[in-house]
């Protein structure tokens, strides 16, 4: 039996997800929109790719929610992405009943899957997610933490020309300016980069983390980044459904974890093939820990937004 994945919203981080799950012969893929026609051309063409890259799935493109029935896992990128101009947190209305109305539609047919939120504003989302759908937090999880972390690894092999594998990247908070990049945890070949370069280079490699996803809006023009979103939510499936136990920085639901309650907000969790297994609690210097409370009262003011 092989996994199922269904994927909604089949826009481009959506279908760029549903290429590297093929790729990496994840599983079954199903591509969900509401646009007619549309998720069903562009799985139809995955699908076509198979031959050429060797992968045996079934890929299907639909509007249908009762072809995600029994799905494993949920990923949900249904919704508008931001423009030049506009914070993350500005799409909350109008993604808020996107959400809702995609959540209780898959709720119904997998309601024991794993549900992975991409969305933005994504801890928001999330909130709205784990609040409609009811599920135990350890299957409500969302995206965000991986992509940003990878975003700040690029930018240290890039600073300090070496391979992206030697970098490891700590990056807590909420998926919005006021993430919390921790220097003294991102390491290259595990060794802090405040030993390696001076504080203004590791500042500017902080900055240009928090502001990855803006960067990317205003070079585009119009959409914002789907390649590196898209893989990032693929390596946190692959740590489920294959059981890594991979330790990845997620958006979760705290219940009191860094003092924090009642919020979706991203810290580093343990991902297996029960969803979150475990969550990681690291200390945090006084400056570090107002960070995260400029980050999680940035998060409660979009909250604010939301009728649940
Ligand atoms: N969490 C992250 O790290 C992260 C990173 C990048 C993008 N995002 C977010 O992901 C979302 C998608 O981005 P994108 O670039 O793929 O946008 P996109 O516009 O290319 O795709 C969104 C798709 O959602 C579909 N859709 C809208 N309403 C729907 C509904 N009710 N049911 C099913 N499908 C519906 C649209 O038809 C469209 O195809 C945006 O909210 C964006 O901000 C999050």
């Amino acid at each position: 039996m092989r996994n199922k994945i269904s994927i909604i919203g089949a826009g481009f981080v959506g279908a760029t997800a549903a290429h590297w799950c093929a790729v990496k012969e994840l599983g079954d893929v199903v591509l969900v929109d509401i646009v007619d026609g549309m998720p069903q051309g562009k799985a139809l063409d995955l699908l076509e790719a198979g031959p050429i890259e060797g992968y045996d799935l079934h890929i299907v493109g639909t509007n249908n929610y009762a072809d995600t029935a029994g799905s494993d896992i949920i990923v949900i990128t249904a919704g508008l992405p931001r423009q030049p101009g506009m914070t993350r947190e500005d799409l909350v209305g109008v993604n808020a009943k996107i959400v809702r109305d995609v959540i209780e539609s898959v709720m119904l047919h997998s309601p024991n899957a794993i549900m992975i939120l991409v969305t933005n504003p994504l801890d928001t989302m999330l909130y709205l997610a784990k609040k409609v759908t009811g599920w135990p937090r350890e299957r409500v999880i969302g995206q965000a933490g991986v992509l940003d972390s990878a975003r700040m690894r690029a930018f240290m092999a890039m600073e300090l020309d070496v391979s992206v594998e030697n970098t490891h990247a700590f990056v807590m908070g909420g998926h919005g300016d006021e993430m919390v990049p921790l220097a003294r945890y991102s390491t290259v070949a595990g060794i802090p980069i405040t030993q390696l370069l001076p504080p203004d280079r590791v500042e500017a490699i902080i900055d240009r983390t928090r502001k990855g996803g803006g960067e990317i809006v205003s070079l585009l023009k119009k959409g914002s980044a789907f390649f590196a979103p898209s893989a990032a939510t693929m390596q946190m499936v692959e740590a489920i459904l294959k059981d890594r136990k991979m330790i990845l920085p997620c958006s979760v639901y705290l219940e009191g974890e860094y003092g924090l309650n009642d919020i979706c907000f991203g810290v580093p969790v343990k991902l297996g093939r029960s969803g979150v297994e475990q969550i990681i609690e690291v200390d945090l210097t006084d400056d570090e820990r107002s960070a995260m409370e400029r980050s999680a009262a940035l998060v409660r003011s979009s909250m604010a937004a939301l009728t649940i």
